[in-house]
């Protein structure tokens, strides 16, 4: 088996030892899946999980290429959207696995954004106490975060991801080319996330990103291929240094806390994105961060509006909805979050761009006066 890389495609490797994989970049990939599955995972036969939305328009060219390299044993179509990832759906989806006949040396496949990467991966990580998968990841949001470090998991009704498992995949294919289909809305809200890598770590790609956004976002192919790259390069080095959340990887999340409550708070619906909150949550963080003399004047407003430019959210007022919260609400709805420890909120706060760190050292009070201002 070759380990060179194929010629056109981009790779970043994901440091974990035994765990190690390749995230390979570039076009014509999803077409191409059988024989790079082949030749960096190896043997074993593929059960595709996708959903409604792309499976139409990929899951023939991907079964197709599947067949005629390891061997398929067969796929499986969720409902697309945020409620695929519930107990339910995974009870279900674990037993077409296992009616299909998938053994231990098989593979899953998940062909999809976020919410069919998470259930997939998850699905992958307990049947048959863990098979081997591969993210093929389809969305702009699941190139560039969710489909690599092996986050797995479902959503319950206490919270967003709330019961899960770290299972790495062992190849991750984004086909830059199936973001052309990609509806733009969901673009932006991806785009936050490729923006975030340059908040949290590296001030360079923030300011080649406020020159080049209409490049990513109209989908100049060269401009995609380094946005992902990019930030797949960033969330590499982090995971390899600290693959199960005990420390930096936190950083990740930035604006996150935020934006997971003001996701909760319009119901995981189309209301908000999951990006657009984290747009709402990034601007929140810098705004807080300045509030608190933690970064200098003018950097928030820096941020909103290379984030306002992009078509993104910048304010909780930004949300379509009939009410906002009131500030205890907010904080209520951001101790849900995974990321509590001893009842203390963790906050993703930044020096300045490029420099995010964490802090468990917010009280509450002064968070929930923080949003009252936010909120007016
Ligand atoms: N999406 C944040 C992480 O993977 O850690």
């Amino acid at each position: 088996m070759s380990n060179e890389p194929s010629p056109g495609i981009e790779v970043v490797d994901v440091d974990l030892g035994e765990r190690s994989y390749k995230v390979l970049i570039g076009g014509g990939l999803v077409g191409r899946a059988g024989a790079l599955i082949a030749q960096y995972v190896g043997k074993g036969r593929a059960f595709v999980v996708t959903d409604a939305n792309v499976g139409a328009q990929h899951l023939a060219a991907l079964s197709q290429s599947l067949e005629s390299a390891g061997g398929l044993r067969g796929a499986v179509t969720l409902p697309a959207g945020e409620a695929t990832k519930r107990f339910d759906q995974l009870t279900e989806l674990c037993g077409y696995i296992l009616d299909a006949g998938v053994e231990r040396g098989d593979l899953v496949v998940a062909l999809g954004g976020g919410v069919i990467g998470d259930i997939a991966g998850f699905a992958a990580a307990i049947v048959r106490r863990g098979v081997r998968f591969v993210q093929i990841p389809t969305s702009l949001l699941a190139q560039v975060d969710s489909s690599v470090g092996g986050k797995t998991g479902i959503n319950t009704p206490q919270g967003k991801n709330l019961v899960g498992a770290f299972h790495q995949p062992s190849l991750v294919l984004a086909d830059t080319d199936v973001l052309s289909t990609l509806p733009d809305r969901e673009m932006r809200a991806g785009y936050a996330e490729v923006a975030k890598y340059g908040l949290l770590g590296d001030a360079a790609f923030y300011g080649w990103l406020e020159d080049n956004a209409g490049h990513v976002l109209t989908r100049r192919d060269d401009a995609v291929r380094y946005a992902v790259r990019r930030s797949v390069a960033m969330k590499a080095a982090i995971v390899a240094r600290d693959e199960t959340e005990q420390g930096e990887r936190a950083l990740l999340n930035l604006g996150h806390t935020f934006g997971h409550a003001l996701e909760a708070w319009t119901g995981y619906s189309q209301r908000l994105l999951h990006g657009e909150g984290v747009s709402i949550g990034m601007c929140l963080a810098y705004r807080l961060s300045e509030a608190r003399g933690i970064c200098p004047p003018q950097t928030a407003a820096r941020v909103s509006a290379h984030l306002k430019a992009a078509g993104l959210p910048t304010r909780i007022s930004d949300v379509d909805a009939e009410t906002p919260p009131d500030s205890d609400e907010f904080v209520r709805l951001m101790g849900q979050d995974k990321k509590v420890r001893d009842g203390q909120l963790t906050f993703i706060l930044a020096r300045q761009i490029g420099e995010a760190f964490i802090t468990r050292e917010i009280s509450k009070d002064d968070v929930t006066a923080f949003l009252a201002g936010e909120i007016g």
